[in-house]
Order: C-alpha cells, then sequence, then structure tokens
C-alpha cells in the first residue's frame, strides 16, 4: 500500500470499503471534549475499530493521538488512519489575539506566521486539520462572532484568508508541522439579521458576490484544504444544502476539489431549518451539495444508508466525497507516517518562549489607542502611585478571549500583573469595582476612594470572553452589569485616567468617549496581553494598531462601514432632504483604519503614474509621508479607489492596498503601492468583472475618513467592449 501512488491507493481502499466503511470515512466524531455545541462522545474506540470514524475532534495529546492512530491504522479492517481535527482559532498553546485583533496589526506577513506557530504547535499534539481561518466579512458588532473575524472588507479579507491558508499549510501539507486549513462559514454567516447568531440572512446576490465570496474564493485560490458551510440559510437555502452554491459555485466554477465539512450539528439541523423531515432527507440534502463531511450529527451515520436505499442518493456520490476525504489522507501523509509531526515536534519541540515573545510583539502591535485627548500617554515616568480598576484588570484567563481549545494553554498575563512587572517603583493600588457581568455595586465607593488618592487611574473594563464568540450576540454591544456606573463614579473623581476596553467587538459606549480623554481598544489579545499593555501604557512600544472595522457611535447605525454607496441624496450638512439621523451623525465614531500612535505622521504629494492607462497596466501611487513627532513609529496607510461616473453605482470606496511607512522622528518616506488596472473592475449586471472606462478616484490615507485623504485622478482608457 505505501508504495502505490495516490489515486490508486485511494481506489484500491474505495473498492474495499463497506458502505458502513465509506460512510464511516465520512463522520467526525469528537472526544467528549465538546465545547460548541451538543454531542456526546460515545464510543468512539468502538467506533474507530468498526471503521465507523474518519475523523475525530478535540484528541490534543500526542500520546493519545499516537494510541488511537493506532487503533484504527492497526485494529480497523482497512487501517485508514483518522484524521484529528480541532478549532485552532487565534494560536494553539500560545493564544494570540484574537482574530478582529490580529486584524489590527494589517500585517499579511504576521498573520501567516501566527498561522504557521500555532500550526506546528497543534501538529506536535498530533493534529492535522484545523477549522480555521473564519473568513466572515461582517458590519454588524452585534455578532458575537465578530471577534473571530476579518472586519469589514472584502479586500482585506481576502488578503488575510490567503495569508492564513499559507500559515496554517505550508508548502507541503505532508511536511511535519503542517495541518490542512478549513475556510469557514461558506457563505455570508456575517450577515445573521439584526446580528443575532444562526439566524436567517437575506441580501442580494450582489452584496454575496461583492462582499461576501472573495474571501473564499482567495481561500481556494491559495489551495485551502476544507470549506465548512455556515449553520445560516440565505433566503430560505440553509447553506448546508445549497447545491447552487456549494456544488455549482465552489465545486465546479471555482473548482475546488477539497473535502467540505459540515459545522457541528448542522446536517441535523436542517430538519429544524423545515427543509428535512428526517435523518434520510437530510443527509440526502447535504450530501447533494457537495458535504463530504458529518461534523458531529450522527445523520450521514443513521440517514444516508436509507437515502440510499430509497433512491434519494447514489453510491457514486457518497464514493466521491469518500474519495475527497481519503485524498487529502493521502496529502497530509497520514498513511505513510501519522505521526510524522508528533516524532518531528520530539526531536525539536516547539520554542514557546519564542512564540510567547512573538504572541507579545502581536498584543501589542493588535491594540488601537483610540483616543488620547489630555495626553496622558505615555504614562509620565514619575508617576509612583496609580490606581489600577475595573473588573477586568486582574482578569488574565478572560484575555484569552472566546477560542482556547488546547487543554493547558500558555499562562495568560492580567493587565494588573503586567503593570507590576513593568512598574516596580509604583504602587499599584488594584480594585475590582464590580463584577464582570453581575449586578453588584458594593465595591465601587471603595474603588472610588483608590481613584480618589492615585495620581492617575488605569481603568480596565469590558467584555468577559464569554460575551463574545459563538452565540455571543448582544442586542446592546457596551458595558456589561454595573461597569457603566463604575465608569461613571472614576470619572467622576477627576483623576487623570485611562480607559483600557477589553472586548471582541467594538464596544458602544457614545458618553464614555465624550467623558474619557483616553481610551485604548486592547480586544482580547491573547496570553501576553498584560505585558503588552504594559509596553504600550508606558511607551516602551509605540501604539501603532488600527481600526479593522468602522467603530460605530451607537448601536442605531449598524451596520455601518466605508463601503457604502453614495445613494441619491448623501448626506448634505444643511439639507434636510438627504440621507442622514435626526439624532446620531451618519459617521463612525472611529473610521475604519483609524488608530493614534505617540507620534505624528503627515502625508503629502500623492502622485499616480501614469494618470491614463489602460487594462494590463499597473499605476505607481506614491506618497510621501513624515513624522513630525519626536519618536519612532508606524504609520499605516490605505488606498481605495472610487469609480466616479459606472453603469452600477460604485461604493464611495474600495480599498486596493495597504502599506506601512516605519520612520524615526524627523524622518520622512516615500511610500509606493501598485494598483493594478485589472482591480479596477466591478462586477457588472452578470456579476462577472467588468472594467469600464472613465474617471476613477485614487484616495490614500491614514483611515478610511474622507477628511483625511489625499486624492489624485486617473482616467481608464479601454478599448470599446473589453471585459
Ligand atoms: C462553530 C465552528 C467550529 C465548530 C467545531 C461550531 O459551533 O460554528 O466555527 O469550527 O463548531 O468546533
Amino acid at each position: 500500500m505505501a508504495q502505490q501512488p495516490a489515486a490508486q491507493r485511494v481506489e484500491a481502499l474505495l473498492a474495499a470499503m463497506t458502505l458502513e466503511e465509506k460512510i464511516g470515512q465520512m463522520t467526525l466524531a469528537s472526544t467528549g471534549l465538546v465545547i460548541t455545541g451538543p454531542g456526546e462522545a460515545g464510543d468512539y474506540l468502538a467506533e474507530i475499530r468498526a471503521g465507523r470514524l474518519g475523523l475525530l475532534g478535540d484528541v490534543h495529546d500526542p500520546r493519545h493521538a499516537r494510541d488511537i492512530q493506532q487503533i484504527a491504522m492497526r485494529e480497523s479492517r482497512l487501517g485508514v488512519p483518522l484524521i484529528f481535527a480541532t478549532d485552532v482559532i487565534h494560536g494553539y498553546r500560545t493564544v494570540f489575539p484574537v482574530p478582529i485583533g490580529e486584524m489590527a496589526t494589517f500585517d499579511v506577513d504576521l498573520w501567516r506566521h501566527t498561522a504557521r506557530v500555532s500550526a506546528r504547535e497543534a501538529a506536535a499534539c498530533g493534529i492535522s486539520l484545523t477549522f480555521a481561518p473564519m473568513l466572515d466579512v461582517t458590519r454588524d458588532p452585534r455578532w458575537g462572532r465578530i471577534a473571530e473575524s476579518p472586519g469589514e472588507d472584502a479586500w482585506l479579507a481576502s488578503r488575510y484568508a490567503a495569508a492564513k491558508v499559507h500559515g496554517y499549510q505550508g508548502d507541503d501539507l505532508a511536511t511535519p508541522g503542517s495541518l490542512a486549513a478549513t475556510a469557514k462559514h461558506f457563505a455570508a454567516y456575517g450577515a445573521v439579521t439584526a446580528g443575532r447568531d444562526y439566524a436567517s440572512v437575506d441580501i442580494s446576490e450582489r452584496t454575496l458576490h461583492e462582499v461576501y465570496l472573495p474571501p473564499f474564493r482567495a481561500a481556494v485560490n491559495a489551495g485551502v484544504s476544507a470549506i465548512m458551510p455556515a449553520f445560516t440559510d440565505i433566503a430560505g437555502v440553509p447553506m448546508s444544502a445549497s447545491v447552487e452554491l456549494l456544488r455549482g459555485l465552489v465545486r465546479e466554477r471555482w473548482g475546488f476539489d477539497g473535502v467540505m465539512i459540515s459545522d457541528h450539528g448542522a446536517i441535523a439541523e436542517l430538519k429544524a431549518h423545515g427543509i428535512a423531515r428526517d435523518d434520510a432527507e437530510a443527509a440526502a440534502l447535504a450530501l447533494h451539495a457537495g458535504i463530504d463531511v458529518d461534523l458531529m450529527s450522527g445523520t450521514y451515520a443513521r440517514g444516508l444508508p436509507v437515502a440510499l436505499r430509497s433512491g434519494a442518493v447514489k453510491e457514486a456520490e457518497i464514493d466521491a466525497a469518500v474519495r475527497r476525504i481519503l485524498s487529502l489522507k493521502v496529502r497530509l501523509g497520514l498513511f505513510d507516517d501519522p505521526n510524522s509531526s508528533v516524532d518531528a515536534a520530539r526531536q525539536s519541540p516547539p520554542d514557546f518562549t519564542a512564540n510567547r515573545s512573538l504572541a507579545r510583539n502581536v498584543a501589542t502591535r493588535s491594540m488601537v489607542l483610540l483616543q488620547d485627548r489630555d495626553g496622558l500617554l505615555p504614562l509620565a515616568g514619575t508617576l509612583r502611585r496609580i490606581a489600577v480598576i475595573g473588573p477586568l484588570a486582574d482578569e488574565a484567563e478572560h484575555m484569552l478571549g472566546p477560542w482556547v481549545t488546547a487543554p493547558r494553554p500558555e499562562q495568560p498575563v492580567s493587565l494588573l500583573q503586567g503593570l507590576r512587572e513593568g512598574l516596580p517603583d509604583c504602587t499599584l493600588d488594584y480594585a475590582r469595582g464590580v463584577p464582570i457581568i453581575a449586578d453588584d455595586t458594593a465595591a465601587v465607593t471603595d474603588a472610588v476612594q483608590r481613584a480618589n488618592a492615585a495620581e492617575l487611574v488605569v481603568l480596565c473594563v469590558g467584555e468577559g470572553r464569554q460575551l463574545s464568540g459563538e452565540a455571543a450576540s448582544r442586542a446592546r454591544p457596551g458595558l456589561p452589569g454595573q461597569q457603566a456606573e463604575l465608569v461613571r463614579r472614576v470619572l467622576d473623581c477627576g483623576r487623570p485616567t485611562v480607559v483600557v476596553l477589553v472586548s471582541g467587538r467594538p464596544l458602544l459606549e457614545p458618553w464614555l468617549f465624550e467623558r474619557a480623554g483616553t481610551v485604548l481598544a486592547s480586544w482580547f489579545a491573547g496570553c501576553e496581553a498584560g505585558h503588552a499593555l504594559c509596553d504600550l501604557l508606558t511607551g516602551r512600544s509605540n501604539p501603532s494598531g488600527r481600526l479593522p472595522v468602522s467603530w460605530p457611535v451607537d448601536v442605531g447605525q449598524v451596520p455601518i462601514h466605508f463601503g457604502q454607496r453614495p445613494g441619491g441624496r448623501p448626506p448634505a450638512p444643511d439639507n434636510p432632504w438627504t440621507s442622514k439621523y435626526l439624532d446620531l451623525p451618519v459617521t463612525p465614531l472611529f473610521h475604519f483604519g483609524h488608530g493614534l500612535s505617540y507620534t505624528r505622521f503627515t502625508l503629502a504629494n500623492l502622485h499616480v503614474e501614469p494618470t491614463h492607462s489602460g487594462p494590463g497596466d499597473t499605476i505607481a501611487v506614491t506618497v510621501d509621508v513624515r513624522n513630525e513627532g519626536t519618536r519612532a513609529g508606524e504609520q499605516t496607510l490605505f488606498l481605495f479607489v472610487r469609480d466616479v461616473h459606472a453603469t452600477l453605482a460604485q461604493p464611495l470606496l474600495c480599498l486596493r492596498g495597504t502599506a506601512k511607512a516605519l520612520l524615526d522622528a524627523g524622518a520622512c518616506e516615500t511610500v509606493r503601492f501598485e494598483l493594478e488596472v485589472a482591480t479596477l473592475a466591478y462586477l457588472g449586471r452578470d456579476l462577472e468583472p467588468l472594467l469600464e472606462a472613465g474617471e476613477f478616484t485614487v484616495l490614500v490615507g491614514p483611515s478610511a475618513n474622507p477628511d483625511e485623504l489625499l486624492t489624485a485622478t486617473i482616467e481608464l482608457r479601454l478599448a470599446p467592449a473589453t471585459r
């Protein structure tokens, strides 16, 4: 067997399999550490011996993995190895910031690098497939899964998709330390109605193609091994049964020949959706759509034999699914040596010290200084007494965020601990004030006293990890419990106060941003959160994180994002008959890309060359960036385009590039973007890319704030009817 070429090996196995063994390959069960939904472990070893399992979730111990694999390969009739699959989302043992935080670094190499490091750590424990990257664009901070998401923009999310797939998978899946990646949740899960998790999605075909599909297309182009359809339906078609999208679009048009893995229990949920009466119908629908693996619902095992007998499915469909699963096992090198990653890691274990220092670096770069009106930051070196207040100030575990699957993650560091280590000469007076969620204000007075006695207050409030992630939608995504009361009372003291927000989403508390001059968004920053916070607050590092989502003023503005279309009555200050609210501004509190640092940058001299171009050309866009402050810093620059006049109304801003300038105090650099004319295409009426001649505006700046953007004009010339 070991010597056979891959395709032959797969066909030989398939020919030898009983129906039960085939369906077994299509079944994923768990060892019991299920954290994301209903399901029981059952006697998985007996199932493996009987050839009734193809993939197993939640195996985290290398010896355990080896033993189980041995049972699969020696004690099952055909000896097919298992895929150990788990959620490695933003780190494994070393926990990095949640994805929305990592996005804020705007650093493609870093995105790839953290995926590579996570893959090595997970593969060292025997894991060979991760349910990541999550590629759901979202514009709704009510949705808890915005924490796992790449933010509001499709172009950016597509860059993230490719980086993560390359990072997890490496050049060759069989190389020790690689994981098969799963692009999820296909598609438009980020558009759930009113931000309520699992709710129905109803968006236009155009929005689907413009906004939600591109990151998945990018993942497929990057060679992603698996795709997970979303729980949700689009206008009545649950993704787990979408023949049109899964089979028609992804498999047939995009040419994806990898494995489709259902979401947790999602095949059974076709009954709750109301489109399947029983397991046999649900199984048939999912199989027709092209789902190969049933994750945790057992519906394939129960329903496919019945569906086959009734003629609702054909054995050839089952064979096609098994073929794809076996091919992935071959590509992962599992038939040749299922323990290669574990053995390689024994020889050369992951360097957890280096990984932690990477985590510190990523965490530092992910945090976004939203405002510092009074210039409190960095903290003055002369401070001797600081009150550290708030329910998240000494919560190390919460810093890890909602997605931690490794049973023994690296020890997280709280803000208080980070400050204690970093400010040994300072008295830190800690008070929790209030619990994260519960309505208990008994300790507020004590916290206020400590605030009054201090030279400065660091006030750390926000969400607990249980308020973020899956099944954690919040109609009012603000400070939970009595935290607002604590913040008000502390601010009433009038001491200089730095607010640190911990969250997996923009927190919407308009009054807080009015009253507190200094606010730092730290997200759930991972195991090094406390050290990173200390680095930033003390000025050992200069903040460089930028918002990957617009930060609304209030929930009433949601969804709000930079890619909106102008409409026929764009907001005009003096004209009431334009698109506005009577009670809120139309702009976000902080624009996409916003983020301050301890220095100040200016932009000048935007040039485009050539100004007249044709398809196939690349336009050089250059801009001078100057560091006007007194310390080194990093500026992220955004390149947007606007199609001024097109057959179909176009968004005000389309992101087409990001770049960084790392500048010493007083230094100036010319930053260059390459803008390919092909990327000026939009989706025409037929949803195919269409390049139209005419004028385009090129806009470059430090955020999507129109007031900060420099503009230039280019003219696109085309031969008639160019596509
Ligand atoms: C989530 C997925 C996850 C899966 C397996 C589901 O509840 O939606 O993102 O990969 O569980 O844990």
